[in-house]
């Protein structure tokens, strides 16, 4: 990064910099289910009215999803934030490597189907999340390995179907496991014999994150390799049955099922076998991963059994450990980021959230780098391992108090931090919790806000995506909340399309700064518009900076 002269006076009179990600906070068209527009958020209202404040492109291309049908995610908005540049994220790498026949040819597939054909059973297992909500997998990626596996001449597939709920649709669970059970039955025949053997809601099973709540995998590993756990005879009598026995459990939070034939379960995970985790993003897919892969050194839970098996994942979770070793689509190869070019400028920076979005300022923030680049302090709020609707201020006043003494340590000239409440609040459907969430917010921000005030800082107040800013279903015609048959509103848990806000705040007398709203403006801007705040240019592969000077 080159030093810029017309900035050399911004640079002087600024202090720390201090980067706020508002997870979760959109803006919304309209108030109606906007747990934003309900909240009493005093801080907030004087932002938005007295600093600075533009809109930025958060979801779609923008954030280098497949298409602007694709609502964003905190994988792809932190890596845009953190990189300063768009990359063509796992979701459009691997429809991509599918749609050209690539996955096929590569190694990785070659040695999944050699292990399966080589096994007893010629068998292959397919674990992930089963939607089409394109954030951490995607139905078609799912019914392309099937295709493809009966194609190249196994004998079985076997599918452990994580039910979502949280990226799609509340309790749209048979939506996708009908059609799903129905395109297995029809591709089924004397030689070839795929269904779903076990499943449970994400937030149930396996698909835990930073190390949260292990024994969530540990359940998961019970059910789909042991095959512990209540039986049915198929997944949608799965569901319809859980759904029964446990009345107001939305999908994501179903417990774990095992599919059954006379009391033995259908598709225990055995020596010989193959495993796909045909999840491709990272976070959720790290723990059951190590489970797979490592040793008898793996000391998280007790696997009671750990079958030797092929195993790959959709793509390499983390670069740095190698996890895992095997991958059938390569990861966007994420370089030249601003947490790796301020390192190089000497430049402190300190990082911090609670254990829920940890990795999302560090590991996603650094483009998928879970190692720190120098000059990096890393400091993780350890979360609640509750609901969140029970606890919504979470740790936000804990994120404020590790802040506010980070800044006043004066050892740090970039400060950033995540508060998790609009999104993990915002993704249970519980509109009084997110509202609440959102005011826990407001009054983190406004203390850590005095304490950037006190060092002579600037904050850049944004968000990775929307999710809070819409908490019921709206239709599409009217934009009103759609209805559930008792005329309650329909919750809405997946994330929004909405832009998000970027907030330019600073009492620094004598300096006026601005910030630019170009049509075009996104996550990837910040990089550039943090630089320019230091006083440098941007990156040659980065967006442009957003700053204006008076
Ligand atoms: C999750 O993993 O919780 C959701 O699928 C996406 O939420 P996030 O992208 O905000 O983490
Ligand atoms: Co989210």
């Amino acid at each position: 990064l080159q030093r810029n002269e017309s900035l050399s006076q911004v640079a002087a009179a600024v202090g720390p910099v201090v980067l706020i990600v508002m997870d979760g906070y959109g803006l919304s068209k309209t108030d109606a289910g906007s747990a934003i527009a309900a909240a009493n958020k005093p801080t907030l209202d004087k932002l938005f009215a007295q600093h600075p404040n533009i809109r930025l492109r958060a979801h779609g291309t923008a954030v280098g999803m497949p298409s602007d049908e694709d609502m964003g995610n905190s994988e792809v908005g932190h890596n845009a934030l953190g990189a300063g540049q768009v990359y063509a994220q796992g979701a459009a790498l691997v429809a991509d490597s599918i749609a050209s026949g690539e996955i096929w040819q590569g190694q990785a597939w070659q040695e999944i189907v050699a292990a399966a054909k080589a096994g007893k059973a010629s068998r292959l297992h397919c674990i992930g999340l089963l939607s089409d909500g394109n954030v951490h997998s995607h139905i078609d990626h799912l019914k392309a390995l099937v295709r493809q596996a009966k194609a190249e001449g196994l004998r079985s597939v076997r599918v452990h179907a994580l039910i979502d709920g949280r990226d799609v649709p509340e309790t749209s669970a048979l939506d996708y496991v009908l059609p799903f059970e129905a395109f297995l039955a029809e591709l089924s025949d004397a030689d070839f014999d795929a269904r779903i053997a076990s499943g449970g809601g994400r937030q149930c099973i396996t698909m835990d994150r930073y190390d949260a709540n292990w024994p969530m995998v540990e359940r998961g590993w019970k059910t789909h390799v042991l095959g512990q756990g209540p039986q049915f005879p198929n997944a949608g009598a799965a569901i319809e049955g859980l759904r029964q026995q446990h009345p107001g459990v939305i999908d994501q939070d179903l417990p774990e099922f095992v599919i059954a034939e006379q009391g033995r379960p259908i598709g225990t995970i055995e020596d010989g076998d193959a495993v796909v985790l045909f999840n491709f993003r990272g976070d959720r897919a790290i723990e059951i991963t190590r489970a797979f892969e490592e040793g008898a050194s793996f000391d998280k839970f007790d696997r009671v059994r750990a079958p030797k098996v092929s195993y790959a994942g959709m793509l390499q979770y983390d670069g740095d450990l190698k996890l895992p070793a095997r991958f059938l689509v390569a990861p966007p190869a994420i370089r030249n980021t601003s947490g790796e070019w301020f390192s190089k400028l000497g430049i402190t920076q300190f990082a911090c959230s609670e254990t829920q979005k940890f990795g999302h300022v560090t590991y996603f923030w650094n483009g998928n780098r879970s190692s720190k680049f120098e000059g990096e302090t890393y400091l993780e709020v350890p979360s609640d391992v509750v609901p969140f609707e029970q606890r919504p201020w979470m740790k936000s006043a804990e994120i404020a108090d590790a802040m506010i003494a980070a800044l006043q340590s004066g050892q740090h000239k970039i400060l950033r931090c995540n508060f998790a409440n609009g999104d993990m609040v915002g993704h249970t459907g519980n509109f009084r919790a997110a509202t609440m969430s959102i005011e826990a917010v407001d009054l983190a921000l406004g203390r850590l806000l005095k304490a950037v005030d006190a060092a002579g800082g600037v904050a850049l107040i944004t968000a990775d995506h929307g999710n809070a800013d819409e908490m019921f279903e709206l239709d599409k015609k009217s934009g009103q909340p759609a209805l559930n048959k008792d005329g309650s509103p329909k919750a809405k848990t997946a994330h929004t399309l909405n832009p998000v806000p970027l907030i330019l705040y600073h009492r620094i007398p004598g300096l006026t700064l601005g910030l630019k709203q170009t049509a075009a403006a996104g996550l990837s801007n910040l990089a550039a518009t943090t630089a320019a705040l230091l006083g440098y240019d941007k990156h040659a592969d980065w967006d442009e900076s957003l700053l204006t000077l008076a």
